[in-house]
């Protein structure tokens, strides 16, 4: 198996956008594993007038853009602008970090397979918000995140990644978001360079990793063995 943030890719680095609405974690994170992967952060977007994310991109010296939903008619009005606003930097993939609107199937569709998103939990479970809190609730031994492709339907799209980790009994949100968020920024700059990079693709609904088919759970990481760098 070749290790799995080597670079074979040849030729110039693809181009992301990022959309975001918040503090932009995950955004620094894909920032600062550019030089070593297959990728540019070449524009950021947000619908939140502020975001701390567009601060990040602007010290990194890149495009930063404001989109206020707010001044807009209707979410296919604002998505239609959207649409424009991504295209302006021409994409190869779009990576959703902490982006907190919902999305018209008429963007989705747009950016079909090259719009991806990472999610709090190991999807299927626990989609939607409040994942940490849910998890304590239930009782579970696991946790984790999900990289994966997004389809009109919440976090439903094909799995690309999952990083899990065990549930301690010390553990209270707080902490388990914390230790979660660690293995995002590991593993989403990964995911992204695994696509851009060419070898990981999209095969009808399923994702095969160095032309092999993945298990529809995505490929597999844990928090004991993240020893990606
Ligand atoms: C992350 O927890 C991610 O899983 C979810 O939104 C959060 C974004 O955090 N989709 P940040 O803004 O990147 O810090």
């Amino acid at each position: 198996m070749i290790p799995l943030n080597e670079t074979l890719a040849a030729g110039p680095k693809k181009r992301v956008v990022v959309l975001l609405s918040g503090d932009g974690s995950n955004l620094q994170a894909l920032l600062d594993k550019e030089p070593d992967y297959h990728y540019q952060v070449v524009g950021v977007i947000s619908n939140v007038p502020g975001a701390y994310g567009l601060e990040r991109a602007r010290q990194h010296r890149v495009a930063a853009l404001e989109l206020d939903h707010r001044v807009f008619s209707s979410r296919t009005a604002f998505d239609q602008r959207l649409v424009v606003e991504v295209n302006r930097f021409e994409p190869d993939l779009v990576v959703l970090a902490g982006y907190m609107r919902i999305l018209s199937p008429e963007f989705v569709e747009q950016f079909a397979g090259r719009l991806i998103n990472i999610h709090p939990s190991l999807l299927p479970d626990y989609k939607g918000l409040g994942t940490y809190r849910r998890v304590l609730a239930d009782h579970k031994t696991r946790h984790g995140c999900t990289v994966h492709y997004v389809t009109p339907e919440l976090d439903s799209g094909s799995n690309i990644l999952q990083a899990s980790l065990e549930i301690k009994p010390t553990d209270n949100e707080e902490s388990l978001k914390r230790r979660v968020k660690t293995m995002e920024h590991q593993v989403y700059p990964l995911a992204v360079h695994l696509i851009t990079s060419g070898r990981l693709q999209l095969q009808k609904n399923r994702v095969a990793l160095d032309r092999q088919l993945l298990d529809p759970l995505g490929y597999q990481l844990k928090e004991d063995s993240l020893e990606l760098e």
